[in-house]
């Protein structure tokens, strides 16, 4: 029996509804391919340590553990006001963050939807809808502003970063496929896109969501040592210390102390691509194979909410094909690749009824499928058994950050799709952070490495780094490697 952690949902299976012998055995064969036991967390942990440590070295391994050269921890004293551009995996945000010198802030912000066709159309129309966007934002907010503005623009895809200003697109994540953005450095390139339109706007300096994520958390709660995103993607950032960062030998001004503390945005959604440690599946392989980015992103497939209807989606198929359910149903929607999201697995996990009525108007009203009870148990196991190992796995990476820099104890801020809004998820993921340590039936609450609700990162985090940033600027200090510092003030 898979752990489900202390809040898990009652266990319909064998209660009200008869489920018959061979969808039982079906159930069965799910729980153990799905489930990871406390042993696989420990020894994925362990493994996730040394791949961390590798992506410092300058031989460099599967996770980038890109430098994100924010070089301070914030003081809560920070002040000022700064546009903060924010583009995820599936909003744009742009937003105003006041800070006001005592861990406190007020935003301003106007979110965009990002537009499907955007994510795979050309460069030209990503950073035209973007500047348009932002461009709205200043009509509204700073109408006739003629000053150019200091923006923090937080992009949540892997870049390598020479300095804060600066940021070269290692590869498209979370589906985006655009050509042409892939190893150039994205600043310009937005910035061109602002000018042209004339938007008094100075891209000044450049982002992961999961930085600004530790750096917001840490200036409203200094106990927090780790940023984490468990959203349609997933990674997290934390600060390590410039003598401990062996790629940066060499590279780093004078100005940089060897003790300063620097944030690594870790990219370790792409942990195991060598598939080497990870308990894969025939539908991970599958839906990796089919994915615009084969081999990458290995640990984030299987545990990010822009996967988590589809590994769904493919066993559900494979039980149809297998002769198992949905006999004689027309499953043609079902076919269609990424049809269900991440959100549909969560209302059958919180489907209030014993006899699963909202899961059965589920797949009626969007997938044209009647269900029987037996089938409908069936699929609410799966639920269960996909969210728990993604939140199983998950903290995998939040223990190897913690091992890695020895902390005693520590806050984890946390934001995403996944951790504020799927079910059970930050229960069962309490469970296997107790599971890897060791900590028993010690209460959450309890528990030395906590992972809590973060601060907004992409807003408030963008403003504190930017706040960080002009002040290093103000007292002459660098932003980044020897010969790469860059003028925030222009
Ligand atoms: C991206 C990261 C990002 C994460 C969460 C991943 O796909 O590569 O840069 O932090 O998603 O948004």
């Amino acid at each position: 029996m898979v752990n489900l952690g202390p809040k898990a949902p009652p266990q319909r299976r064998g209660s009200l509804c008869y489920i018959p012998p061979a969808i039982h055995e079906r159930i069965e064969h799910y729980e153990k391919l799905f489930g990871v036991s406390t042993e696989q967390l420990k020894k994925i942990t362990e493994h996730f340590v040394a791949e961390l440590d590798k992506g410092l070295s300058k031989e460099g391994g599967s996770i980038p553990m890109n430098v994100a050269w924010v070089l301070d921890y914030p003081t809560g004293k920070e002040t000022g006001k700064y546009l903060a551009l924010d583009m995820g995996g599936t909003n744009l945000r742009v937003a105003e963050i006041i800070l006001n010198g005592d861990r406190t802030f007020d935003v301003v912000q106007s979110k965009y939807h990002m537009p499907a066709n955007t994510k795979t159309s050309s460069a030209e129309n990503l950073w035209g809808y973007v500047a348009d966007c932002v461009g709205k934002f200043i009509d509204q907010y700073h109408e006739g502003a003629t000053d150019q503005l200091m923006m923090c623009f937080t992009f949540s895809y892997p870049c390598t970063q020479e300095s804060i200003g600066h940021g070269v697109l290692q590869r498209w994540t979370k589906g985006f496929d655009i050509d042409g953005v892939e190893g150039h450095d994205v600043v310009p390139m937005l910035q061109s896109a602002l000018d042209e339109r004339k938007i008094p706007v100075k891209c000044a300096a450049l982002i992961n969501d999961t930085t600004g994520t530790l750096v917001a958390s840490n200036y409203v709660d200094p106990r927090t040592k780790m940023g984490c995103i468990f959203g349609t993607g997933c990674n997290a950032a934390y600060y390590d210390v410039v003598k401990n960062i062996p790629k940066l030998e060499g590279l780093v001004p004078d100005d940089i102390s060897p003790d300063s503390w620097c944030a690594i945005n870790c990219e370790y959604g792409a942990f195991d691509n060598e598939h080497v440690s990870l308990p894969r599946t025939k539908f991970d392989d599958h839906l990796d194979k089919h994915s615009p980015r084969p081999n990458q992103q290995s640990f984030e497939k299987m545990i990010a909410g822009y996967t988590l209807g589809e590994i769904l989606r493919l066993v559900l198929l494979d039980e149809f094909e297998g002769g198992n359910i949905f006999e004689g149903q027309d499953i043609s929607k079902l076919q269609q690749p990424y049809v269900l999201d991440a959100a549909f697995l969560s209302k059958i996990e919180t489907d209030p009824w014993e006899n699963l009525m909202d899961t059965e108007a589920l797949f009626s009203e969007e997938l044209g499928i009647e269900t029987n009870e037996s089938e409908r148990a069936m699929v609410h196991r799966l639920c269960e058994l996909i969210g728990t190992r993604a939140a199983r796995l998950s903290m995998c990476g939040v223990a190897a950050m913690a091992k890695k820099m020895n902390m005693e104890s520590a806050h984890a801020g946390a934001d995403g799709s996944v951790f504020n809004k799927y079910p059970y998820f930050k229960q069962r993921a309490a469970r296997a952070l107790a599971d890897i340590f060791d900590w028993g039936d010690m209460p959450a609450e309890d528990h030395p490495i906590k992972v809590v609700a973060a601060e907004d990162g992409s807003g408030v985090g963008a403003g504190v780094i930017a706040a960080l940033t002009k002040k290093r600027y103000e007292s002459h200090k660098s932003i980044g490697i020897k010969g790469s510092n860059l003028d925030f003030s222009k």
